[in-house]
């Protein structure tokens, strides 16, 4: 479904970089979440889907049992059925039920502070794209982890040596992006390094 056909006049200029709503089959999103480097904890994290469109993913995700789960999305339509669809949402298997939406362009939306996992179903393209992988190297405190399935754009991330690249799949690859030398983790905090002389 492309986003022209719903709300254009709500997207603005974001849409040319928009690509279409299609959402992630179930099985290429387990084989995605397996593939999150192992210590990575969840309990700890906040799980991000990048477009989030009808919110799928979003309730896949509160399967495992994140802190908190977030989705933002540029259309105002597919949010609105992502918020109905979550409101009917009931799974057994669910460990989060602190499920955010959030419509905003992406490429500008604030990150959560914290460790996150960062969800793309190749969302946009461009200078949309590079934007956003600005933010996620400039505003993040903790450690991230970034699943990218259909991964058109994945030069932009491969750009910066902080993104290393921890596994390929056959829909998608995953990134962690290095803490900063003074921001490793130590005993399940984030050590920020105090040097007295
Ligand atoms: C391929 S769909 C993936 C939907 C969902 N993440 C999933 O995997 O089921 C890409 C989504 O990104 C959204 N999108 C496109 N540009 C965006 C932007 N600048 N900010 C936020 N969402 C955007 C689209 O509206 C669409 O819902």
């Amino acid at each position: 479904m492309f986003l022209g056909e719903l709300d254009p006049q709500a997207i603005g200029p974001a849409i040319e970089f928009a690509t279409h709503y299609e959402p992630t089959p179930l099985a290429d999103f387990e084989v995605l979440m397996k593939s999150v480097p192992p210590g990575f904890i969840f309990s700890d994290a906040t799980f991000v889907d990048v477009g989030s469109g009808m919110g799928r993913v979003l309730m896949l995700a509160s399967r495992y049992g994140f802190k908190q789960v977030v989705g933002v999305e540029i259309s105002p339509a597919l949010n609105e059925i992502a918020r109905e669809n979550i409101a009917v949402f009931k799974d057994a298997g669910s460990l989060c039920r602190d499920i955010r939406l959030v419509c905003a362009d992406a490429a500008t939306f604030a990150l959560p502070h914290g460790n996150l996992l960062l969800y793309l179903y190749n969302p946009f393209e461009g200078p949309l794209f590079a934007q956003f992988i600005m933010r996620v190297l400039g505003e993040t405190d903790g450690e991230v982890v970034l699943l990218y399935h259909t991964p058109t754009q994945r030069d932009e991330i491969e750009k910066y040596p902080v993104f290393t690249l921890h596994a390929e799949t056959d829909c998608g690859v995953v990134y962690r992006k290095e803490l900063a030398q003074e921001e490793r983790r130590v005993d399940g905090f984030i050590a920020r390094a105090h040097f007295e002389m």
